[in-house]
């Protein structure tokens, strides 16, 4: 075992020779240090047990099901296309090793090893955190700290500065697997313009592509494509296109062609191309752990930037695998065999489970092999960096491709690390209140792990949503970095204009509410970002006690806001836990309704046609007049909502939005300070910022007494 230690305390051991994932960026010394877990190695892996005390929190995990405590419950860590997010499913696309045991000593553990992990905490045995590593090479990081808050910036500076996109990435964007040609998507886009709802892109699906191959462009239902992206983009609008993992094994296809000439497919154990059946049949899967095949497809993603595409999303990355030729013959085989058999019950389960279970088989991914410095490793033993691998290869090719022009770009599959080329969509979840709650809780623990460019399905990708429920999950992603409407064909249509009268009204002052508030949201992304602070907090984060504890279905947004969504159908209102004493506001009310909420429980009315947040004492929240786009955002009359007991200050961040410029220090700061002296306010701004021209301030005391100024 070797021993190193990090500027900022944290410690890391190593076991073995592991394989270097580049999770972590920031430098370390060798240092010598006492190993401070107890490691079982057995038959190839590793097991670690850790005592759980009664109060202890676990916080982390990033992209998995369950609660922002991640106690009482089991996980594992290897990407997997799991379209049904089900209570018991312990795996989804991510592999997020970072956890936090927090009580009376906080620790946070990151387990840099890229293959399987599982994870029971406490789940049989409420007393224990039971670890298994299937390998014996890894590196185990330990970080101290004072509380939870602590830990995961610490754990944030180590691993690197998150991806950051532009800012017209914040704006709203509708989806749908089934937008089937150019006209169809004009149509979309016209029927949001038609609507007064504010729309900054359309994603593109498999359906613009020809027979689902990368980098190919239906000449039939996507004709004339260069220009149909510029006249979009004239009128502010993006189009972001799929990129799926797997490249079709067909003759004269360009990308096919060139894979198999450069020698950049993974191969099976024979040694030639491994081949899998997805999207478009048979396909061989890049080997994104080469640099020069990293390069080669990421240069691909030209194709479709010289169309002026400037966003895309990488998908089926986990690797997904319907199937493997090998495994369907085998499971007709065994039918044919069947046949005319007098079938029991096991031999009927089997027959059925041969077909049913086909897709991304544990077996597959010990069938092909990437190489790594000049060594054959199977994909089993880095199966969590494919994802990360493939958005890293479209990261390199964009940035080279489009200079200092930021790109959206997100990823299905994700381990740590990718966080600093791509954001993440949490996958195929389903039209259920459910996976709404689901929602919320998943926010935290995605930023623990870097991960802030984040947001849902939007109304749920599977299933039929109605418009309640994409009514109650926009009051929601309205706060979402990536904000996007997503639903799966065959299931019916949910853009915001398909539903009655009163949906399409509620759901576009949502939309607008959101323009209104992206000078807020994007300034706590990049500050949370650059300063390696969450933007999503649970409420433990900040506040004490066994009520803050056990809130599961609220959140801190920033140091300004707390949030407090509605996720059951059929309600009104819902209880909320206040912390401290909150100023509730009703962002959409016409006079926009405060009430000074007292610390305690109280049953906050919520209703459709509101969007609902909770200002903490001595905070400003900044936002603007709605716009139909982010190109038109205008910042002329800034708006500020103060709740002021004493003294509040709020840092408005910007910056072009545009460039990587911020980096060299080209931002906009405007420092607000609101001070109560005697009846009146002391106002302070310090503004940089050249677009901001007037200031209105709305402050409101710890009575609900209104006072505006002019600034
Ligand atoms: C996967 C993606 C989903 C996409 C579909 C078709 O299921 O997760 O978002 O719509 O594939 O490409």
């Amino acid at each position: 075992m070797k021993t190193y230690e990090f500027k900022n305390g944290t410690k890391a051991f190593r076991y073995g020779h592991p394989i270097e994932t580049g999770a972590i960026v920031q430098s370390k010394i060798e240092k010598e240090l006492k190993e401070e877990l107890d490691i079982l190695f057995e038959k190839g892996h590793a097991k670690i047990s850790i005592k759980l005390l009664p109060n202890d929190m676990v916080y982390g995990f990033g992209g998995n099901l369950g609660g922002i405590n991640r106690r009482g419950r089991l996980y594992e860590s290897y990407c997997t296309d799991e379209p049904l997010h089900i209570e018991d499913k312990t795996k989804l696309y991510s592999a997020h090793n970072f956890f936090i045991i927090s009580g009376k000593e906080t620790k946070g553990y990151f387990i840099d090893f890229p293959s399987r992990i599982k994870y029971d905490v406490g789940y049989y045995n409420e007393n224990y955190f039971n670890i298994e590593i299937y390998g014996e090479d890894f590196y185990i990081y330990i970080i101290e700290g004072k509380d939870a808050k602590e830990v995961s910036e610490k754990f944030l500076e180590i691993i690197g500065r998150s991806y950051i996109p532009p800012k017209w990435a914040f704006g709203y964007f509708q989806s749908r697997w089934g937008y089937k040609d150019r006209e169809e998507v004009r149509k979309v886009y016209e029927n949001f313009r038609k609507n007064d709802i504010p729309l900054e892109g359309i994603f593109l699906d498999l359906d613009y592509m020809e027979n689902f191959k990368d980098f190919t462009i239906s000449e039939e239902r996507f004709s004339g494509f260069e220009d149909f992206v510029e006249d979009l983009k004239k009128d502010g609008l993006y189009l972001v296109p799929i990129i799926d993992a797997g490249v079709k094994a067909e003759e004269g296809y360009h990308v096919y062609e060139e894979g198999i000439a450069g020698d950049h497919f993974c191969k099976n154990e024979a040694g030639d191309p491994y081949e899998a059946v997805v999207w478009p049949g048979k396909v061989h899967f890049p080997d994104f752990m080469k640099e020069d095949t990293q390069l080669w497809f990421g240069s691909k993603y030209k194709i479709l930037t010289d169309c002026g595409i400037e966003g895309f999303w990488n998908d089926m990355n986990e690797p997904a695998i319907f199937y493997e030729q090998k495994a369907l013959d085998e499971a007709i085989q065994y039918a044919h065999e069947q046949k005319d058999e007098n079938l029991d019950v096991f031999s009927y389960f089997k027959l059925k489970d041969n077909f049913i279970n086909l897709a991304n088989k544990d077996s597959y991914y010990k069938n092909f092999y990437h190489e790594i410095d000049g060594k054959t490793v199977s994909n089993d033993e880095v199966h969590n960096l494919y994802g990360y691998y493939m958005t890293k290869s479209a990261n390199l090719g964009l940035s080279k491709l489009l200079k200092n022009k930021r790109f959206l770009l997100i990823s299905r599959a994700s381990s740590i690390g990718m966080h600093r080329y791509g954001g993440i969509w949490t996958g195929d979840n389903s039209s259920w209140w459910f996976h709404l709650e689901q929602n919320i809780k998943i926010l935290p623990s995605l930023n623990m792990c870097g991960f802030f460019y984040i947001g849902g399905d939007t109304g749920g990708f599977g299933g039929n949503c109605n418009g309640e429920l994409l009514t109650r999950w926009l009051q929601l992603s309205i706060f979402t970095p990536l904000l996007r409407n997503h639903s799966a064909i065959g299931s019916n249509n949910q853009e915001p204009y398909v539903f009655s009268k009163e949906v399409l009204k509620n759901t576009r002052n949502l939309i607008k509410a959101r323009y209104s508030l992206i000078p807020y949201i994007y300034s706590e992304y990049m500050k949370a970002v650059n300063n390696y602070t969450l933007m999503f907090k649970p409420l433990s984060f900040e506040f004490k006690g066994t009520l803050v504890e056990e809130v599961e279905d609220q959140l801190l947004l920033g140091d300004q806001l707390m949030l407090a969504p509605v996720y059951r159908s059929n309600q009104r209102g819902r209880y909320v836990y206040f912390p401290e004493d909150m100023l509730e506001v009703s962002f959409l009310d016409r006079d926009m309704a405060t009430t000074v909420r007292k610390k305690g429980i109280h049953y906050v009315e919520y209703g459709l046609e509101d969007l609902k947040f909770f200002i903490r004492k001595n905070s400003i929240i900044p936002y603007v007049k709605p716009s139909k786009n982010v190109k038109e955002l205008d910042l002329t009359d800034l708006q500020l909502l103060a709740y002021v007991d004493d003294e509040a200050f709020y840092k408005l961040y910007d910056d072009d939005g545009k460039s990587y410029d911020f980096i060299e220090g080209k931002s906009y700061l405007t420092n607000i300070k609101i001070a109560k002296k005697a009846e009146d306010y002391k106002i302070n701004i310090d503004n940089n910022n050249p677009y901001i021209k007037n200031i209105n301030i709305k402050i409101i005391d710890s009575n609900n007494n209104i006072n505006h100024k002019e600034i």
